[in-house]
């Protein structure tokens, strides 16, 4: 059931109604690349990046065309190719995994935590080989993982750790920004994440300068463009690259909803502890968090037993829960067969019958907070 406008009462993002409320400085981004003669098509990426970098604390920001593009220049920008592994978990977006698929390397699989479904330190540590290369943990709902740790694994071991942040920007951990542990780490800036593009957008970000230039060949064709993203004038590839980009008018959109990164973060967590609080005595599992942790929120994620029923109620009622992600990578028909450590994933399994997704936005009103509430005292 619906709103009579067709819509939900309560969806799990309402880019729509952002987007209204900073319009003036949308259109008027968009003008400025697209009807001003003395800016060039690419002008937005500069200060975004900039603004970016200097919003997080990191050194350099790359803005490319999705999160699952910023996965693969990561890779290529570690060197990582045939025969190499790397190391992630198995509930993550099909784009973790095809990112190491795409760079030739081989996937292994490690299980999660059974309090915020983020990489097991301790399971990474016994599938190293000499093979492995790169490790990806996930910060899934917005769940920073234990990065500190696995710095020191790393570390010891000359691995080198590619951070998917897809959906945890504004997430911190020990008060730094995710990403700081990493070598490199990617965002998403898709429509319906947090500081969400009206399409697809994403940034990579590394406080090593080398990386970030690595990352920046490979998004421009493998041609060394300059400081203001003028092509060169002859038609050499430094390296073999592609052409990811971010596009200038999502640019835009970012750009104008970067200051209110920590606003709407705080909003999100406020929105969680209403959930922790009304659900805390309920027959449900609650994520909990080390000391490092502040997590953003992307989603807030209960787990229950009769998930598949409780899915169907709220949304019955008007409320965009969802599953996500289902099934879980290593049981996909695609990866039937060629995934290391898949059959040692209990958690993982666990959380893919179990886990349903909340609405938490920015955007959710008091009245839209307590009709979620209510629902969820009568449903459960
Ligand atoms: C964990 C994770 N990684 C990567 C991606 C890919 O992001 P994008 O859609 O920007 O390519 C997603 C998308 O939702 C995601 O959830």
């Amino acid at each position: 059931m619906v709103s009579n406008k067709g819509q939900w009462i309560v969806p799990r993002a309402e880019g729509y109604s952002t987007n209204k409320k900073l319009r003036n400085k949308i259109i008027s981004g968009i003008e400025n690349v697209m009807f001003n003669p003395y800016v060039p098509g690419n002008a937005e990426f500069k200060p975004l990046e900039t603004e970016f970098a200097s919003a997080i604390g990191m050194n350099h920001a790359i803005a490319v065309q999705s999160a699952t593009a910023g996965l693969i220049l990561s890779l290529r920008a570690c060197n990582v190719g045939l025969g190499d592994e790397v190391i992630t978990v198995g509930n993550s977006d099909i784009s973790t995994t095809a990112a190491i698929s795409i760079v030739g390397a081989t996937i292994v699989l490690v299980d999660i935590l059974e309090n915020d479904y983020t990489i097991d330190v301790e399971k990474v540590e016994s599938a190293i080989t000499e093979r492995t290369k790169v490790i990806i943990p996930v910060d899934l709902y917005g769940h920073p993982s234990d990065c500190i740790a696995l710095r020191r694994i790393a570390d010891d071991r000359g691995l080198m750790i590619v951070e998917d942040a897809a959906l945890a920007i504004g997430a911190k951990y020990d008060n730094h920004h995710v990403g700081y542990y990493a070598d490199l780490t990617t965002v998403s800036l898709a429509a319906a994440k947090p500081l969400s593009s009206s399409g697809n957008a994403g940034m990579v970000f590394t406080n090593n300068y080398e990386l970030a230039e690595k990352v920046s060949l490979f998004r421009g064709y493998g041609r060394e463009f300059d400081d203001n993203r003028n092509p060169p004038l002859s038609y050499e590839h430094v390296v073999e690259g592609f052409n990811l980009p971010m596009d200038p008018l999502q640019a835009v959109i970012v750009r104008s909803k970067l200051p209110y990164l920590e606003e709407w973060t705080e909003k999100r967590r406020m929105i969680a502890s209403k959930y922790c609080d009304a659900l805390c005595n309920k027959d449900v599992k609650l994520p909990s968090f080390s000391d490092y942790a502040n997590p953003s929120f992307s989603s807030y994620v209960i787990l229950i037993t009769n998930r598949d029923e409780l899915n169907v109620e709220m949304r019955k009622r008007g409320i965009e829960t969802g599953t996500h992600y289902v099934p879980a990578m290593h049981k996909q028909e695609v990866y039937k067969s060629h995934l290391i450590g898949r059959s040692n994933l209990p958690v993982t399994e666990r959380i893919a019958d179990q886990l349903l997704a909340l609405p938490i936005h920015p955007e959710m009103s008091k009245k839209q907070i307590d009709f979620v509430l209510t629902a969820l005292k009568e449903l459960l």
